[in-house]
């Protein structure tokens, strides 16, 4: 089979350049691009009810947007000295590796491919769904099965995209970013007209009803950091980037302050439309917010969300594609998710994969559980990273580092990190939270005899085969 000389951004080398070397082809502003495009996707338009739910207030609601993003900035940064220093591409999956261990990574590689990923591509999907399908029951609740089958259809479509061409789904990429920053700028300048116009009722007593307590406030915290998750996106990717020292940070000083102030204005909007009733009853925020703005123009809002969910989603699954290809350079995963298409070019078994179980998981879930249960392993792992980030900064002070994070920032994002993980764990316990660790210990007993004692029995091996000439893929080539 046509198996060698192949690379993963779609262009083939010549027969003598025999090793996958990745272009470094991202520059600034596609970095920027390619962090705000991740991080703009599903959760502004889902997420601001469910944290309004959580504390009570608008006030409360503004300024856990305001702290969601403080805190991914902080988290950027550190990931931005993580990944000046670390050169690799893979983000967390790699830097765990290098800091902490092979078993940990493995541990990480494993949930993301069984359950982050997934998770996060079937509740896109599934608030994809709900504002396309919110536009045509207006006056009555959508029958779920309805939204569910939307769902589906929306991961089959992007899974056919991907799998189709690099190149087609970076062009969705650009189109979609396009549209969900024009729609959230509409949404923007009609909070503006309607706060000109003396709509300011529910920002006075903004605080009224507000909930406190460690339980609640980490759940909010949990909704809005899904809107804000995509700000460590590029450090999938930094194998590819250009001057990376240079730009890893810059990137991120940009793309994160511009979608917080993006976020929170757009909430702002929210609140001056809708009452906190109509937010807490609506089906879908952005179009109860467009019926009450735009009128007949609401489907303007609809469609925008779509691009941005659909293009959220893209992203998910472009640069998930990239994890499981350095993870399984490592030797932590079957090679068969690590194989590309021999003719057109796309990792499309990880894809194929990945898409199965997205489709598993939208049947029994709802979007806010899948946030809570993404976030809280989201945040083990951030927390985990960390960690192994600043023991190896205190033990190896000498290591040359070109972007420098002052040491106080990783120390605030490791304790945040705690309180997000244990606070829900304590004062709102749900045995979700205990299957998700059993689950992810479970990696254990694979790891056992796959990688460290590299068991591999024939069937796999010829399973593997066999899929291979199913799907037509082959190995790509491995780094030296
Ligand atoms: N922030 C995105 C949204 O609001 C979700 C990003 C999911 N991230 C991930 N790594 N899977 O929809």
């Amino acid at each position: 089979m046509n198996g060698k000389n192949m690379r993963l951004d779609g262009e083939k080398t010549s027969p003598k350049q025999e090793n996958l070397q990745l272009k470094r082809g991202i520059g600034l502003f596609s970095g920027v691009s390619l962090i705000a495009g991740t991080m703009i996707g599903s959760g502004i338009f889902m997420s601001p009810q469910w944290v309004l739910y959580y504390v009570g207030s608008p006030g409360a609601s503004l300024l856990i947007w305001a702290a969601c993003g403080l805190l991914a900035m902080l988290g950027a940064l550190t990931y931005a000295e993580l990944g000046t220093v670390i050169k690799e591409s893979g983000g967390d999956y790699i830097y765990i590796l290098r800091n902490i261990g092979s078993l940990p990574a493995f541990l990480l590689a494993f949930t993301s491919i069984m359950v982050t990923r997934p998770a996060s591509i079937a509740a896109i999907s599934l608030s994809f769904a709900e504002y396309v399908v919110a536009s045509f029951y207006q006056d009555c609740p959508m029958p779920q099965v309805v939204v569910k089958c939307t769902a589906a259809v929306c991961i089959l479509v992007l899974t056919i995209i991907n799998c189709l061409s690099v190149r087609l789904a970076t062009s969705f990429m650009n189109i979609f970013t396009t549209a969900k920053i024009l729609v959230l700028l509409v949404i923007i300048a009609g909070g503006m007209v309607l706060l000109a116009k003396g709509n300011t009722q529910v920002l006075q007593n903004s605080f009224e009803n507000t909930v406190t307590g460690f339980g609640p406030i980490g759940l909010a915290f949990y909704q809005g950091l899904w809107s804000y998750d995509g700000w460590n996106n590029l450090n999938s990717v930094t194998e590819e980037l250009k001057n990376p020292q240079v730009n890893l940070p810059r990137a991120v000083m940009i793309a994160i302050p511009l979608v917080t102030f993006i976020y929170i204005l757009v909430n702002v909007s929210y609140f001056a439309a809708l009452n906190p009733t109509e937010l807490l009853s609506s089906d879908a925020v952005a179009v109860s917010w467009g019926v009450k703005v735009l009128g007949t123009w609401t489907w303007l809002i609809s469609l925008g969300v779509a691009f941005s969910t659909c293009g959220s989603a893209n992203g998910v699954f472009f640069s998930g594609g990239r994890v499981c290809y350095v993870a399984a350079r490592e030797g932590h995963l079957p090679d068969i998710l690590s194989m590309v298409h021999v003719n057109r070019l796309t990792p499309s078994p990880a894809l194929i994969f990945t898409s199965f179980i997205s489709l598993i998981m939208i049947i029994p879930s709802d979007f806010s559980s899948i946030i809570n249960f993404f976030s809280f392993t989201v945040w083990l792992y951030y927390g985990v990273n960390i960690a192994g980030f600043l023991y190896v900064k205190i033990k190896k002070p000498d290591i040359p580092r070109p972007y420098k994070v002052p040491i106080i920032i990783p120390i605030i994002v490791l304790i945040a990190s705690v309180y997000l993980v244990v606070a829900p764990i304590i004062f709102s316990p749900q045995l979700g939270y205990l299957y998700v660790i059993l689950f992810i210990l479970s990696g254990t007993i694979l790891y056992i005899p796959v990688v460290h004692y590299k068991w591999s029995p024939k069937v796999f091996r010829s399973l593997t085969l066999h899929l291979q000439l199913l799907l037509e893929v082959a190995p790509a080539d491995k780094e030296q």
